[in-house]
């Protein structure tokens, strides 16, 4: 058993960012820069592209990056640039090609490696010093890949920071140990269901609003019934190790606490009759149930605009037997719809000249702060630009 101590519920107020951090195109511009073209960053669930030859484009940053299932069946990503003179490889979201990416404009060809594979008379051509191209030198420019739980992620930076680190570690150090996470086979399991998100809020708004449960028991009906200490506003991710108990007569993480799925063979009894939520920034939020594992992917396209991609993954006998996952899925889909609600109502009032020197944060919703001095260090590091004036 994970013992806490609950803090007191008093205590002092601390400032939060100010309001231009969520609605300026220059603090936007400047993330994308620093934060999302630098950290690794969750593009697509592996599965989705099962085939060689599948592709998905994924925003990263301001890049275009595509996912690829090579013919040798390992993933790859590269910049969706055409090296000849730039024009976008893929204009679409994903999809299958034979063999190779043409870009249409000049049909210069690529492998599914990358490397450049026919031109119009590339027999014919040389080098700005006269030898013969070099179809690795012409080929499509790679990003960082690594798969972890089943999906891709990918880094653009050129010197990755590490994986093990930065992704791992964030998850290790959450759950309290690196077997934690294992023991859910997240990468075996299937997606039941997945739900896009068109939220009108800044990426940030999303990231504070799942960190804290002061809000659950004003917005969170059907989740406060299955989870009953979250109406005490101390979100699960506030104590290192500790996940929040299902309520004695709940049967099953499902919108009505009947009783859900298979569980995952893996959980062991600690982890039984307990939700787990973890973020690991930029863009990923993982829940964990005993049969079910709920993932969301942002990403964020605008100041005030963040797409969120969430799925709910199941042991691979209840999708392929077409169990029913309603239940299940009801209850996450309304806590999100819940919560996307309330950064959409935020979002607007961001540049409104009452929030110019931001809000405050009660005692449980401190560990945002934290968040928050991660946000200015992140702005204020490797260019030494700053936070943009
Ligand atoms: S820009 Fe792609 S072939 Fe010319
Ligand atoms: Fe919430």
């Amino acid at each position: 058993m994970t013992t806490f101590d609950k803090p007191a519920p008093g205590g002092n107020l601390l400032p939060t960012l100010s309001g231009r951090y969520y609605c300026e195109t220059a603090i936007f511009e400047a993330e994308r820069d620093r934060i999302f073209e630098r950290m690794w960053f969750c593009a697509v669930r592996s599965a989705d592209l099962p085939a060689p030859g599948a592709f998905r484009k994924v925003q990263v940053g301001r890049e275009s990056v595509l996912v690829v299932r090579g013919r040798d069946g390992t993933l790859n990503a590269f910049l969706n640039v055409c090296r000849h003179r730039g024009a976008m490889l893929c204009t679409e979201e994903s999809g299958v090609v034979k063999r190779h990416l043409r870009c249409p404009y000049h049909a210069w060809t690529y492998g599914l490696d990358g490397k450049l594979f026919a031109a119009p008379n590339l027999g014919t051509l040389t080098d700005e010093t006269g030898n013969r191209i070099d179809r690795t030198e012409y080929g499509l420019l790679p990003v960082a890949l690594r798969e972890w739980l089943g999906y891709a992620w990918v880094c653009l930076d050129a010197e990755p920071p590490s994986f093990e680190t930065e992704v791992i570690g964030t998850v290790t150090e959450r759950l309290g140990n690196a077997e934690a996470i294992e023991h859910y086979g997240v990468a075996e399991l299937s997606v039941g269901r997945r739900i896009v998100y068109d939220v009108a809020a800044n990426w940030k708004l999303i990231v504070e609003n799942f960190m804290e449960c002061y809000h659950c028991a004003s917005i969170h009906p059907e989740l406060t019934e299955v989870l009953p200490e979250f109406a005490g506003g101390l979100a699960a991710q506030y104590f290192v190790g500790h996940g929040a108990l299902f309520g004695d007569d709940v049967e099953g993480f499902t919108v009505d606490g009947s009783a859900g799925l298979d569980t995952i063979p893996g959980v062991t009894a600690e982890q039984d009759r307990r939700y787990y939520a973890i973020t690991v920034r930029p863009n990923v939020f993982i829940n964990l149930v005993p049969d079910h594992v709920i993932f969301h992917r942002m990403y964020p396209v605008a100041p005030d605009r963040t797409i969120v991609e969430c799925d709910w993954l199941y042991l691979p006998d209840v999708v392929e037997q077409g169990r029913d996952v309603e239940r299940s899925v009801e209850l996450f889909h309304r806590v999100n719809e819940q919560d996307f609600d309330a950064c959409e109502r935020t979002q607007p009032t961001m540049s409104s000249r009452a929030y110019r020197k931001g809000g405050v944060l009660v005692p449980s919703e401190h560990h945002i702060g934290e968040f928050h001095q991660w946000i200015e260090n992140r702005l204020n590091d490797r260019t030494g630009a700053g936070v943009p004036s």
